[in-house]
């Protein structure tokens, strides 16, 4: 039986609709930024495997790191016993992470990175006897993982519906205009004392449709965030390891954050990993005699020895001048396209075209807006025909390429998107 059938017997995909799904294509290997299938087609990789992938899929440098730790351990329980990725990862982050963070807790994914920043908050309040600050103040139409607590923390969408009565109570505000200033801070006033964490995804809110907002009011916000000592974590799972063009957006920041949560490019997306790295402060607040102020949270995998080498081996990559080279690059070729073709092909049917570090995106003007627009499943079917992986977010259609992507990958994905007013046209849908 084909790969595909036998997939559709007994696999159940994520963020999927099996009822009226193709069938799951069978990729067979990857290489840069390409991802071959059983028959040999090749299809550019246009999303980085979900955002994670930095630096090309099959990278022998990664690929032999993680080999050669798996000869020496593959995995040791990270309570009584440490070992030496783990200890050279941390320094190594806390080394380039902005602020001043002193502590790496480790996970295995985005989402639990997360619920580990929510937890650390609201016990740090605890810890000091000031368990009324317990509640958590997040952005409409934030996206910060699929476990309740991350779930509870994103804005109420189509993903969250489900589990409404299930999400503990968020205030949340409108990310900041520079004009809905009075409007937030009324908010904040209604709170005042009670609010333990700030959560953000630093000037780009990207599975809530790769919005971007701009840093002079954030930092705005943030200035009375830390007047009034809210904890601040800045969720970079997404936007972290040069995405946004620096090696972390909140570098564009003048506030820093107290805690912030990696994943994704951290292993430049050869391994599951997640990162939280907080202050000496947060730290210190749970030290005491017995267990009373102890952090009980951990799982199988943290700290996975595997894990952190192929992350090791990614920040060496990443810190080799052709790579930061490649991202000024993608940024500028994304800047040229947009100004020269895409807005004068898109007019009347494309809106909002931006572009961010390596990331492009609009909105196709058709339908309604938001995830559940079918138009998607068009543009991503059009796509795969002419070997190329998109996944559009509804009727928002972004490029997010690993780093590697060769200048001509980068033409043919633009050439897609030039050729979506056409295939639109002509009855496509
Ligand atoms: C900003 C942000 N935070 C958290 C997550 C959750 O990460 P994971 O899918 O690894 O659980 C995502 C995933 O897209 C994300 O974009």
């Amino acid at each position: 039986m084909h790969l595909s059938e036998r997939d559709s017997q007994v696999i159940w995909h994520p963020y999927t609709q099996h009822q009226n799904h193709p069938g799951a294509i069978p990729i067979a290997r990857g290489e840069g930024a390409l991802l071959f299938d059983e028959n040999g087609h090749a299809y550019i990789d246009a999303v980085s495997s979900w955002w994670v992938n930095l630096h090309g899929h099959g990278h022998p440098y990664i690929a032999e790191k993680i080999y050669r730790q798996a000869l020496m351990l593959e995995q040791v329980i990270f309570t009584h016993f440490t070992h030496e990725p783990a200890v050279r990862l941390a320094e190594r982050l806390l080394g380039i992470l902005p602020g001043n963070l002193s502590k790496i807790f480790y996970s295995d994914n985005g989402s639990t990175a997360v619920e580990v920043a929510l937890k650390m908050a609201i016990q740090y309040w605890q810890n000091q006897g000031m368990g009324e600050r317990k509640k958590i103040l997040a952005f409409d139409n934030a996206y910060h993982g699929d476990t309740v607590g991350a779930m509870s923390v994103s804005g109420r969408s189509l993903f969250t519906r489900a589990f409404k009565d299930l999400l503990f109570d968020v205030v949340f505000i409108e990310t900041p205009t520079g004009l809905n200033a009075n409007k937030i801070k009324s908010v904040l006033d209604a709170h005042r004392g009670q609010i333990a964490a700030f959560i953000y995804e630093p000037l780009l809110q990207a599975a809530g449709g790769m919005r971007i907002y701009e840093a002079g009011p954030m930092d705005e916000l943030l200035k009375s965030i830390h007047q009034e000592n809210i904890l601040c974590i800045a969720d970079e799972v997404l936007t972290g390891f040069g995405r946004t063009g620096p090696l972390f957006a909140s570098e564009q920041l003048q506030y820093p954050a107290q805690i912030i949560c990696l994943s994704k490019g951290l292993t430049g997306g050869a391994m599951a990993l997640g990162v939280t790295a907080c202050s000496k402060k947060i730290f210190e607040t749970f030290l005491s005699p017995g267990h009373e102020k102890t952090f009980f949270h951990g799982h199988s995998f943290t700290a996975n020895p595997l894990a952190c080498s192929a992350a090791l081996a990614s920040l060496d990559l990443l810190e080799e001048k052709t790579c930061r080279d490649k991202i000024q690059f993608i940024h500028k070729q994304h800047e040229q396209f947009c100004k020269n073709e895409l807005s004068i092909t898109g007019r009347g049917l494309f809106d909002n075209i931006r572009v961010i570090g390596t990331i492009l995106a609009f909105e196709i003007k058709l339908g309604e807006s938001g995830y559940a627009n079918r138009i998607s499943n068009l543009v991503m079917q059009k796509a795969l025909e002419k070997g190329i992986y998109l996944r559009p977010l509804g009727n928002t259609v972004y490029l997010l390429p690993p780093y590697c992507i060769s200048p001509e990958q980068i033409r043919k994905l633009y050439d897609f998107i030039l050729s979506i007013p056409v295939f639109i046209e002509t009855g496509g849908l």
